[in-house]
């Protein structure tokens, strides 16, 4: 084996999952961030977690109401979720800017991407500071579903995404 390092592992380990990280802007409406840093915890009770940088507008609103539903974005939402992955809510309404249609769900305030996958409903547990990161650790309130919705998966380390193929 040769010698790497850490961001290189995640090229190797490409697709790596992607998801979309819905928090609520005080004026109540959505923020979407792209997060592929994210991982099932536990099943009982059921959490999950997620690691955000440190500077990110999503960070300071789920520190601030604890309110979070982390999506699986469809397919069609490809160039949505890398333009998501690219600016801040701090200063742009990413749901318009990129043309993502929102709809409400069951248990949350928080409007999520109509063309999800997955919908999961947390609440924030606790968070802990992680290098230039803070790990976010979730209890997870509801999960709903659209199986017709292909998942994302971030490709080449995170420079594009799209559907996973089974060879
Ligand atoms: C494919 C992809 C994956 C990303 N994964 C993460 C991640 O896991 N954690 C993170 O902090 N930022 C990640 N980003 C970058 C954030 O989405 C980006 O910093 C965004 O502007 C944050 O938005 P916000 O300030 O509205 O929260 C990713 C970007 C892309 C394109």
């Amino acid at each position: 084996m040769k010698k790497i390092d850490l961001p290189f592992a995640s090229k190797l380990t490409s697709p790596n999952p992607v998801s979309l990280v819905c928090t609520q802007k005080p004026d109540g409406s959505t923020n979407l961030a792209t997060v592929s840093w994210w991982t099932y915890l536990s099943y009982n009770p059921n959490m999950i977690a997620y690691a955000m940088a440190k500077t990110s507008y999503s960070g300071e609103m789920v520190r601030s109401n604890q309110k979070v539903v982390l999506t699986i974005p469809g397919a069609e939402l490809a160039d949505a979720v890398m333009g998501c992955g690219s600016c801040s809510g701090r200063d742009t309404d990413k749901a318009a800017r990129f043309g993502i249609e929102l709809t409400s769900i069951e248990g949350t305030s928080i409007q999520v991407p109509l063309h999800s996958r997955l919908a999961i409903v947390c609440r924030l547990k606790e968070y802990h500071q992680a290098g230039d990161h803070y790990l976010y650790l979730c209890d997870v309130e509801q999960v709903y579903a659209d199986i017709n919705e292909a998942a994302l998966f971030a490709w080449n380390g995170y420079s594009s995404v799209a559907p996973a193929v089974k060879a």
